[in-house]
C-alpha cells in the first residue's frame, strides 16, 4: 500500500470511527409517535370529551377558549409534542375532529393507578392506568386492521403504521391522585403498604405495555402535592397545624404531604432500575419531575413568578372553596371566580394544576435530560443504556 493509500484509509478509519461515536453520543430517536398516560396534569380533552366539557376561563391563554386542559393554556405534554415536532395530541376518547396520525393521549383527570372505590362524583375515575392501558390496546389492533384488510386503505393516513408502535415514545404522568389518597387515609392505614402497593400495580402495567410493544418509556415522578395551594393552611383556615414545628417547609409546602410523594418517587425509581434489568431491549427514563416542580416554587420570586401559594383563578378563603369555573353562594353572597391580571406570573393556575407558563418553564427544564435518569434529552431517550 502507498503511503498515501495508507495515510488516506487511516484518515477514513478515523473519521468512521469518530462518526461512529457521535451518532452513539447523539443519536437523535426521530419519534413520529407518541402515547401518554396519565392524569389531568396531562389531559388533552378525555374528561371533557367523556363528562362535562371544561369551560371559561380554562384555556384562555393560549387557545382562547376551553378545550379540556386543567390550564390556562398548554400543558408540559403539550411542550413535549412541539419540542419533538409532533401536533397537538388528541385524546383517545374524543371523536370530534381529531387526527391520531402521530399518537393518542389516553390520560384524563383524576385518574389513578389503583382502582378506587368512589364514583367520579366522588373523585373517582373509570380511566385508571390499566383501563387506559386497555384502550390502547385496542387502539393498536384495530388500528391494525386498517393496514392489512384492503377496505381499511381510506383509514390508513388518519393512524400510526404498525410498525410505528415498537419506534414510538410512551410517556407517563400518573400518581399524584393516588397519593391524595393515601394522604386521605394517613393514620387509618399504613401509607407504607398504600405506596408499596400503587408502585407494585404501576410495574405491572408498565410490563403489559411492554407485551403490547412498547420499548421507551419516559416516565414523569409525581410533584410536590404538599405545595398545590389548596393543600396550604393559607388557603385552609381550619387548619390549625401551622404552628407545628416540621408542618411547613420553607415554601410554606405541607411537608409530611410532599414527604409521601418522596416516597413514592423512591420507590418508583427503584422499581424502573429493576424493570432495566427485566428488559434490556427497552429504554426506560425516570424524570424527576418533584425536583423540577419544587425548584420553580422554590425560585418562584427569581423567576419572575409571584408568592407560589397564589392562585390566579378560584376563591379559596375563610375556610371556604370555589373552585374556577365554579360558582357558589357564601353567606348570601354569589362568588364566581374569575382569573387574574396576568397568568403568566403564577405558578398556580387553580389551585391544584400549574398554569401554562409554569408547565413551559418546567417542560424547558425536564427535556434537555436535566432531570433524568439516565440523563439522556427526550429526543434520544430512545437510546438504551444499560
Ligand atoms: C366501597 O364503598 C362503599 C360505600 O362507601 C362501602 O360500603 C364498601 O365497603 C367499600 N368497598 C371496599 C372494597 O372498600
Ligand atoms: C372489511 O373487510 C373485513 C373482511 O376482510 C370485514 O370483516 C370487515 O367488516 C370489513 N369492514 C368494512 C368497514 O367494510
Ligand atoms: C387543632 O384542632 C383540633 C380540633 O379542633 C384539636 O384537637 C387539635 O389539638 C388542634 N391542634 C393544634 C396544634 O392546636
Ligand atoms: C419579588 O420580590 C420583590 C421583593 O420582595 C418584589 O418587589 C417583587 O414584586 C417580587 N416579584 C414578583 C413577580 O412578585
Amino acid at each position: 500500500m502507498s503511503s498515501l493509500k495508507y495515510f488516506t484509509a487511516i484518515v477514513l478509519l478515523i473519521s468512521w470511527f469518530l462518526s461512529i461515536q457521535a451518532e452513539k453520543s447523539s443519536k437523535s430517536c426521530e419519534f413520529q409517535t407518541i402515547f401518554n398516560f396519565g392524569d389531568s396534569n396531562s389531559d388533552t380533552g378525555s374528561m371533557s370529551a367523556a363528562f362535562y366539557p371544561a369551560i371559561y376561563p380554562f384555556g384562555e391563554t393560549f387557545f382562547h377558549e376551553a378545550v379540556g386542559r386543567a390550564s390556562d393554556g398548554r400543558l408540559i405534554i403539550d411542550f413535549i409534542t412541539k419540542h419533538l415536532g409532533l401536533p397537538f395530541l388528541s385524546a383517545y376518547i374524543n371523536s370530534i375532529g381529531t387526527t391520531y396520525r402521530h399518537g393518542a393521549n389516553f390520560a384524563a383527570g383524576s385518574s389513578t393507578i389503583m382502582r378506587q372505590n368512589k364514583t367520579i362524583f366522588e373523585g373517582g375515575t373509570p380511566f385508571t392506568v390499566d383501563i387506559q392501558i386497555v384502550q390502547f390496546s385496542n387502539f393498536k389492533s384495530r388500528t391494525g386492521k386498517f393496514f392489512t384488510q384492503e377496505n381499511g386503505s381510506s383509514y390508513r393516513k388518519h393512524f400510526p403504521k404498525p410498525e410505528d408502535f415498537s419506534k414510538a415514545i410512551y410517556t407517563f404522568d400518573i400518581g399524584q391522585n393516588d397519593i391524595a389518597d393515601v394522604i386521605s387515609k394517613v393514620g387509618k392505614e399504613d401509607s407504607h403498604v398504600l405506596i408499596s402497593n400503587i408502585v407494585e400495580y404501576f410495574s405491572t402495567q408498565i410490563q403489559s405495555l411492554h407485551f403490547y410493544g412498547a420499548r421507551t418509556f419516559w416516565i414523569h415522578n409525581t410533584g410536590p402535592i404538599g405545595c398545590l395551594p389548596v393543600a396550604m393552611p393559607i388557603h385552609n383556615a381550619q387548619n390549625n397545624q401551622t404552628q407545628v414545628a416540621g408542618y411547613l417547609d420553607q415554601n410554606g409546602c405541607v411537608n409530611y404531604q410532599n414527604d409521601l410523594a418522596k416516597e413514592f418517587n423512591k420507590k418508583l425509581k427503584d422499581k424502573v432500575v429493576k424493570l432495566r434489568e427485566q428488559f434490556l431491549d427497552t429504554s426506560f427514563i425516570y424524570v424527576d419531575m418533584f425536583s423540577a416542580k419544587y425548584e420553580l416554587i422554590s425560585n418562584a420570586n427569581k423567576s419572575g413568578f409571584v408568592d407560589p401559594s397564589k392562585i390566579c383563578c378560584g376563591y379559596h378563603e375563610d375556610g371556604y372553596h370555589v373552585y374556577c369555573g365554579n360558582k357558589k353562594t357564601i353567606n348570601g353572597k354569589e362568588i364566581v371566580p374569575g382569573s387574574c391580571d396576568d397568568p403568566s406570573k403564577y405558578i398556580s393556575w387553580d389551585g391544584v394544576h400549574y398554569t401554562e407558563a409554569a408547565n413551559h418553564w418546567i417542560a424547558n427544564r425536564i427535556l434537555d435530560g436535566s432531570f433524568s435518569d439516565p440523563p439522556l434529552p427526550i429526543s434520544q431517550s430512545c437510546q438504551i443504556t444499560h
